[in-house]
């Protein structure tokens, strides 16, 4: 409670140190040159990320669980119908919301209204054109030829970007997204595979859909276009699937990942108000980081929803790794890690509601979290809860911190999250859909 309720106050401050120090990145984020745009950028970036940053999230998380449990009680006929003409069933709120019409080919941007969680403002391309990929080649990163998913997304305005087939991308560097982006798979298998990966940074509004992103390797570097007025050095990068850096209202849903050289999905240098939803995770060591260091404590401002996720086979550790900010962990399925699920350090805030936690086959591999840098007299005031999972093959999870407020704020806001009995179902059609024009989904 002490640590919530001190949490605004803390930001203010910072925004002040802040101001007056006039205080732009120092980390460098692969910009070998950090020339005025990238300046500027960065310092619009601190801005909206303290904008996008919630008083309350408990208010956030209660609408959440308040909508997963008008989901479930939804479900019962159309569960029936589905067994009875083989139609789309769909289980959760956000799929609730979309997957289950006819013409979700000819109303995309329906979508956009679907999301919940911190990353529930984004809106992505919806005010925008559709932009369609017809070409998979990645080859001149200066000047991206029209077509191309690089030409799409390093566009200024506001596009919702879709494909005209089935396409394999190989990203020669990283792809550098601009802001007010929807990247659409829907309809096609759209892989991202054995190159670079996707870079979100210092941009605001990105909805990232329907894609296999698998195989990521590490960019050389060098110059590269993010706006049609600017280009620049870069250095080496890290070869994470998506890098979330410096940015803003970001929802990953519906994706399929696998093995990348370094994190699956990083959000680090104040990024907030996202949501990772109905992704399903394969085959990876550290798959999520938020929060890169124990020293940006203007990661205080993070604010992230996990939702919905499959974490299945071959997954070590950071399921996810949160730092300083507020993670939401819900409803997620996890069949198995092979070191922990659910870490960090720098006291994050974790909230672990009706999560199916499937522990391996491993002695000491038994315990969901893992704290890092710290020591018990320490991170017993950590604020980690569980509440409503449930635990398999001697999973457990070891709680610190005083337990959550429910009674401030509106009755929403009591609920907990539903049971995890109901995670199976939730998480069922995770990662990349198979999409048929005219067809439910
Ligand atoms: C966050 O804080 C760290 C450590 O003080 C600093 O290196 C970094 O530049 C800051 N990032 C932003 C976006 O202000
Ligand atoms: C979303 O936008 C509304 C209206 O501007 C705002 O009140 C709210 O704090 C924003 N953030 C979240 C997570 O809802
Ligand atoms: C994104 O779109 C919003 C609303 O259309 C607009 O106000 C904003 O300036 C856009 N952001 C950028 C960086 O283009």
């Amino acid at each position: 409670m002490e640590l919530i309720d001190l949490r605004p106050c803390f930001l203010f401050l910072l925004f002040l140190l802040m101001s007056i120090l006039g205080v732009v990145s120092s980390v460098d984020g692969h910009i070998a040159d950090f020339d005025e745009v990238w300046q500027e950028r960065a310092k619009k970036a601190q801005e909206d990320a303290l904008a996008a940053y919630h008083p309350n999230p408990e208010e956030v998380t209660g609408h959440l669980n308040h909508e997963v449990k008008l989901s479930l009680s939804r479900n019962e006929s159309r569960r029936q119908l589905a067994v009875n003409r083989g139609k789309c069933v769909a289980t959760n709120p956000i799929d609730q919301c979309w997957r289950c019409k006819q013409d979700w080919e000819s109303n995309r941007k329906r979508l956009a209204d679907c999301v919940v969680g911190f990353g529930r403002n984004t809106t992505g391309g919806k005010d925008g054109d559709i932009y369609v990929v017809y070409d998979s080649s990645d080859d001149d990163l200066v000047s991206p030829k029209k077509g191309t998913l690089r030409h799409a997304v390093i566009q200024d305005e506001p596009l919702w970007i879709i494909f005209s087939r089935s396409m394999m991308i190989r990203l020669s560097e990283e792809l550098m997204v601009n802001s007010n982006k929807t990247i659409d798979g829907r309809g096609h298998q759209v892989h991202i595979h054995n190159g670079a990966g996707i870079t979100i940074q210092f941009v605001k509004n990105v909805i990232i859909h329907g894609l296999h992103i698998h195989d990521i390797k590490a960019g050389g570097g060098g110059m590269i276009r993010d706006s049609p007025t600017h280009f620049g050095l870069r250095t080496r990068s890290d070869g994470d699937g998506i890098s979330i850096f410096g940015s803003s209202n970001v929802w990953v849903d519906h994706v399929s990942m696998a093995n990348c050289m370094d994190g699956m999905i990083d959000a680090i240098e104040m990024s907030t108000a996202i949501t990772v939803s109905n992704c399903h995770f394969t085959n990876h060591n550290e798959a999520l980081l938020f929060g890169a260091n124990d020293h940006s404590a203007n990661d205080t401002v993070m604010q992230i929803t996990l939702a919905f996720n499959h974490f299945g086979r071959g997954l070590v550790q950071r399921l996810p790794r949160c730092r300083f900010g507020f993670c939401h962990v819900v409803n997620n399925h996890y069949s198995r890690w092979l070191m922990y699920a659910v870490g960090g350090s720098a006291h994050p805030t974790i909230l672990s509601q009706g999560n199916r936690f499937n522990a391996p086959n491993l002695r000491f591999s038994k315990e969901v979290t893992k704290r890092d840098f710290g020591e018990e007299s320490e991170w017993k005031h950590w604020q980690w809860r569980s509440e409503g999972d449930l635990f398999m093959n001697g999973a457990f999870f070891v709680e610190s911190g005083p337990p959550f407020n429910k009674k401030a704020g509106s009755p929403k806001d009591m609920l907990t999250a539903f049971s995890a009995s109901a995670v199976v179902r939730l998480t069922q059609f995770g990662g990349a859909l198979h999409c048929v024009k005219g067809k439910a989904c």
